[in-house]
């Protein structure tokens, strides 16, 4: 009886907490813009495609006449201050890059650029754009961010530095605002 009444009591507690962790939660408070910074990174993307180490691999790839319309890599590339193979590696860039377009092939990246050292080391931005990648310079959207670069929202103009069959490695400078 005892045992019962501790169980009741028990379980009561339990609901009570649910009930106050499942209630409705909403504050508006005034966009502090002071709190908002601009940050302007410059860093150079390698990935290599084929080979042992790949960064690039092909996941998928429509069963159409006109590719690479419709394939998806899967990327992990590597982000370095310089374009030079023997320069110090800041970070990676992870995600999907789609190849799409008619006659002139574009892409579309989806990728999470993470940093690993420096005061942003563990922070990142998203980038999600458009990429037209057979123009030597190009712009795409960076649409958010962690870390450090919660609230991210910028751009980053990208050249290609250096490009063959095995080998691509492209500039990059970001302007971000983020809190
Ligand atoms: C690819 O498409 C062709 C023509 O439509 C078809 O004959 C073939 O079976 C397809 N292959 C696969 C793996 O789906
Ligand atoms: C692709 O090129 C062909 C021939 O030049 C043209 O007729 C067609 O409209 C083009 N398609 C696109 C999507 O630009
Ligand atoms: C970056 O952060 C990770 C995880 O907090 C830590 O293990 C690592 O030592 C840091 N690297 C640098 C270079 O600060
Ligand atoms: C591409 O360039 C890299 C770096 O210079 C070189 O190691 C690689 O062999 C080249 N690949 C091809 C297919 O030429
Ligand atoms: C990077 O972009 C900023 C803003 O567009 C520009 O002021 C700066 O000169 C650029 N730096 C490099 C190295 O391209």
């Amino acid at each position: 009886m005892k045992g019962t009444l501790v169980l009741t009591w028990f379980l009561m507690v339990c609901l009570s907490k649910v009930t106050v962790q499942s209630q409705y939660y909403s504050q508006s408070l005034p966009y502090d813009t002071k709190a908002v910074k601009v940050t302007h990174l410059h860093f150079f993307l390698h990935e290599t495609l084929g080979g042992k180490n790949p960064t690039a691999v092909e996941v998928a790839q429509a069963n159409i006449s006109s590719l690479p319309f419709g394939t998806l890599y899967a990327i992990d590339d590597i982000l370095k201050i310089g374009p030079e193979d023997k320069t110090e590696v800041i970070g990676n860039a992870q995600g999907l890059a789609l190849m799409v377009g008619g006659n002139t092939t574009t892409g579309v990246m989806y990728v999470d650029f993470g940093f690993t050292t420096g005061k942003f080391n563990g922070s990142s931005i998203s980038l999600f754009s458009r990429n037209p990648i057979t123009e030597t310079e190009r712009e795409v959207a960076v649409v958010g961010g962690r870390g450090k670069f919660r609230m991210a929202k910028g751009f980053a103009l990208l050249k290609t530095y250096f490009l063959n069959a095995t080998t691509v490695i492209v500039d990059f400078n970001v302007t971000v605002i983020h809190y």
